[in-house]
C-alpha cells in the first residue's frame, strides 16, 4: 500500500497518539543499531525519515494486526511493503512451510516442490509457460532483462521514468555508486504516453531488447495511474514490431489485482513478467514467467543464488496460491478496498480534508491536496 508516508498505516486503538506505550525499546535498538548498522537501517524499511511516530522495529504480527516491540498493536494497511496478501501467519501457508521446514528447506537440490510450483504458476498466469524462481523482486525483472538480451543478441531496455524496478545499479533509483556504464543500456518513456515509448524504440534503433513496465504507474510520491488499454496494447505492438521482448514488473501488484498477470484483464500479454512479494504471502521467494519462444533463451543464461531453491518458500507460496483461490482473495481485496476508500473519503470530508485517493481499490495510496512536501501526511490526526 503507502509506500512511503506510513499514513496508510492505522493504529489499532482509538486513542490518540500519546496513549501509546513509550517507545523504550524501539529507541534502544534504534542507538544499538546506528553503531552497527549502516546509517542505522537501509532501505525500503529505514523509518529515519518517516514520522517519529512511526516504530523501526516490529515484533509479530497476526492476520491483519502488528506489534512492535514496544507492544504497540497496529492494523498492517501496509501489507508488509506488500508481501503479506493473506495476513501474517496464514495457517494454510505457514502449516505448509512448516512441513516442508520439517524434511529440509537448503538442500543440495530443489525439492519436488518446485516442480509442482512451476508447474501451478503456468496454470495459474495465462502467459506462462515456464517458471524460474529467485529470492527478491530485483532478481526477478533483472532475470527478465538478461534473458531478453540472451534471446535478441541486443542490449537496450526502455522503462518509465520515474518507475521502481528494484536496487541493483542499473535500476536503483539513488545515484550513490551508480556508474554511467551501468545504466548506458537503458531508455526512457513515460508512462501511459505512447509517443514518447514511440520515440525511445525509434533512438533505440536495431538494438532495442526489451520493454519494461509496470500494470499501473504506481511511483512512490505521486498519485498513481492506471494503465490506459491502449497504452498497453501499443506496448505490445511496438515489441512485436521490433522483435523486443515486453517485460510485466508484476512484482507489487501481482496476485493483488488478478490471479494471473496483472494486464491479463486489460488483454495484453508480456512475453516475461517479473514476481515477488505477495507470492508466498511473505516467505522470501521470487519468480520470472515467460512464453514459450523465451525458453531456450532462459535456459541459456546462468542466474543462481545460495537460497534461489530453498524448499520452504515454495512449499509457501503453492499454499499462498492455493488460499488465495479458495477465499476469491482477489474480489474480497477489492471489496474491501472500496469500502476503506469509501470510509477515508468520507472521514476526509467531514474534517473538511481534500485528499488525492488514487490507485486501485486494493493497492490505494494516499496524498493530501496541496500537500508536495507531505507535511500534512507526516502529521497524524484525528479523525474521530
Ligand atoms: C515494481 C517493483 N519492482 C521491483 C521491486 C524490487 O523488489 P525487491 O525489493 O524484492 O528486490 C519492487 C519493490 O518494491 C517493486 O515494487
Amino acid at each position: 500500500m503507502s509506500q512511503d508516508t506510513g499514513v496508510l498505516t492505522g493504529h489499532a486503538q482509538a486513542g490518540p497518539p500519546e496513549d501509546r506505550r513509550p517507545r523504550t525499546a524501539d529507541s534502544a535498538l534504534r542507538r544499538r543499531a546506528r553503531a552497527v548498522i549502516p546509517g542505522g537501517m537501509y532501505g525500503h524499511q529505514a523509518a529515519g525519515p518517516l514520522p517519529e511516530q512511526y516504530p523501526q522495529f516490529m515484533r509479530e504480527g497476526l492476520g491483519a494486526r502488528v506489534w512492535d516491540v514496544d507492544g504497540n498493536e497496529y492494523v498492517d494497511l501496509m501489507c508488509s511493503y506488500g508481501p503479506v496478501v493473506l495476513g501474517h501467519r496464514h495457517p494454510a501457508v505457514e502449516a505448509a512451510a512448516l512441513a516442508q521446514d520439517g524434511l529440509a528447506d537448503c538442500q543440495n537440490g530443489p525439492g519436488e516442490v518446485m516442480v509442482d510450483l512451476a508447474e501451478l504458476m503456468v496454470q495459474t498466469v495465462q502467459h506462462a509457460d515456464w517458471a524460474m524462481f529467485a529470492k527478491n523482486g530485483t532478481d526477478a525483472t533483472t532475470i527478465c532483462c538478461t534473458i531478453a538480451r540472451a534471446r535478441t543478441g541486443r542490449s537496450r531496455i526502455l522503462a518509465a521514468t520515474g518507475a521502481y524496478h528494484g536496487a541493483a545499479p542499473w535500476c536503483t533509483p539513488r545515484p550513490a555508486g551508480v556508474t554511467a556504464a551501468d545504466r548506458a543500456n537503458l531508455g526512457y518513456y513515460t508512462f501511459n504516453d505512447l509517443d514518447s515509448a514511440r520515440a525511445a524504440v525509434q533512438a533505440a534503433g536495431d538494438d532495442l531488447a526489451g520493454i519494461i513496465v509496470s500494470p499501473f504507474r504506481h511511483d512512490a510520491g505521486f498519485d498513481q495511474e492506471l494503465v490506459d488499454p491502449d497504452f498497453a496494447r501499443g506496448l505490445r505492438e511496438l515489441c512485436d514490431q521490433a522483435g523486443a521482448a515486453l517485460i510485466l514488473d508484476d512484482v507489487r501488484c501481482g496476485f493483488r489485482l488478478h490471479l494471473g498477470s496483472s494486464w491479463e484483464p486489460v488483454g495484453v500479454s508480456p512475453d516475461l513478467s517479473a514476481w515477488s512479494k505477495a507470492i508466498a504471502n511473505g516467505r522470501g521467494l521470487a519468480a520470472v514467467l515467460g512464453s514459450g519462444a523465451y525458453a531456450d533463451a532462459a535456459a541459456s543464461i546462468f542466474v543462481t543464488g545460495s537460497f534461489w531453491f530453498s524448499a520452504s518458500a515454495m512449499a509457501a507460496s503453492i499454499a499462498t496460491i492455493g488460499a488465495l483461490r479458495e477465499q476469491d482473495a482477489i474480489a474480497a481485496m477489492n471489496t474491501m478496498g472500496v469500502a476503506l476508500r469509501d470510509g477515508i473519503a468520507a472521514q476526509a470530508a467531514a474534517s473538511g480534508l481534500e485528499i488525492n485517493y488514487t490507485g486501485p481499490p486494493s493497492m490505494p495510496y494516499l496524498t493530501f491536496a496541496g500537500d508536495r512536501d507531505y507535511e500534512l501526511g507526516r502529521t497524524p490526526i484525528m479523525v474521530s
